[in-house]
């Protein structure tokens, strides 16, 4: 079967993870959340009690030495390391606090970067997404998308995921937050966020999900000449 990897970047909060999960299964291709493997290996490290900010050489080692795994049965799949299923918890709060800074170790980065590539080899139908995507793991992917919307739209869909999970949420906290967090993405050395320049940039501030994996599907569809039904 013709190979056809999807490729979504873009920054937090543009919906990508959801939209990249709908759209997969509405092109019946596989689906991959790097994220999850960034929240795995933070969710490892803090188990053994290493500190990224202060030992990511540590950080590193951890990575070359863990086994990480999806199991494809399952949907969306489930993230192993070695034999620990570590798919709820790497959605915990300590994980999410502290990801961005393992995420920005470039030791850390060319580790999971191969798996991923490597992934892409075994796994060749698969809409896949994470900020360097397109950009850096799979620069000749056949479809490429970059996911954008305002900070303000950003932020509110932030506060509305803290809100439905029964905490309360500070929405120009969060906006300032997006912010910056944008500058240091865009700006840093590793892997920084940026619109591949074969991406099709798409604006998700005024659209529902629907709409945007509507779009995207369509987009897809005509440009490898997918017939409707699959
Ligand atoms: O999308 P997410 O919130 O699960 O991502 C977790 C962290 O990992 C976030 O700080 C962005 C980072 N990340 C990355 O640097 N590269 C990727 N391909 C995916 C995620």
């Amino acid at each position: 079967m013709q190979s056809l990897i999807v490729t979504l970047d873009g920054p937090a909060g543009s919906g990508k993870s959801t939209v990249a999960r709908f759209l997969a299964k509405r092109l019946g291709l596989e689906f991959l959340d790097t994220g999850a493997m960034y929240r795995g290996l933070t969710a490892k490290a803090l188990y053994r009690g290493i500190d990224p900010a202060t030992e990511p050489h540590a950080v590193i080692e951890l990575a070359r030495n863990t086994v990480m795994r999806f199991d494809w049965y399952d949907d969306p799949p489930r993230l192993f390391l070695g034999n620990l299923d570590v798919t709820d918890r790497i959605r915990d709060r300590d994980v999410t606090s502290r990801v961005s800074e393992v995420a920005a170790l470039s030791g850390v980065r060319h580790v999971l970067v191969d798996i991923q590539r490597r992934i892409g080899e075994e796994h060749p139908r698969l809409v896949t997404e994470g900020r360097d995507q397109g950009s850096v793991v799979f620069p000749s992917a056949q479809v490429k998308f970059y996911l954008d919307a305002s900070p303000t739209v950003r932020a509110k869909r932030r506060a509305k995921q803290i809100q439905d999970a029964g905490r309360k949420a500070d929405l120009q906290l969060i906006r300032k937050q997006i912010i910056e967090r944008d500058h240091k993405d865009s700006t840093r050395v590793e892997s920084p966020l940026i619109c591949p320049e074969d991406a099709q940039r798409i604006d998700t501030s005024d659209m529902t999900l629907d709409q945007v994996v509507e779009h995207l599907e369509t987009l897809v569809r005509d440009k490898m000449n997918m017939p409707t039904d699959g």
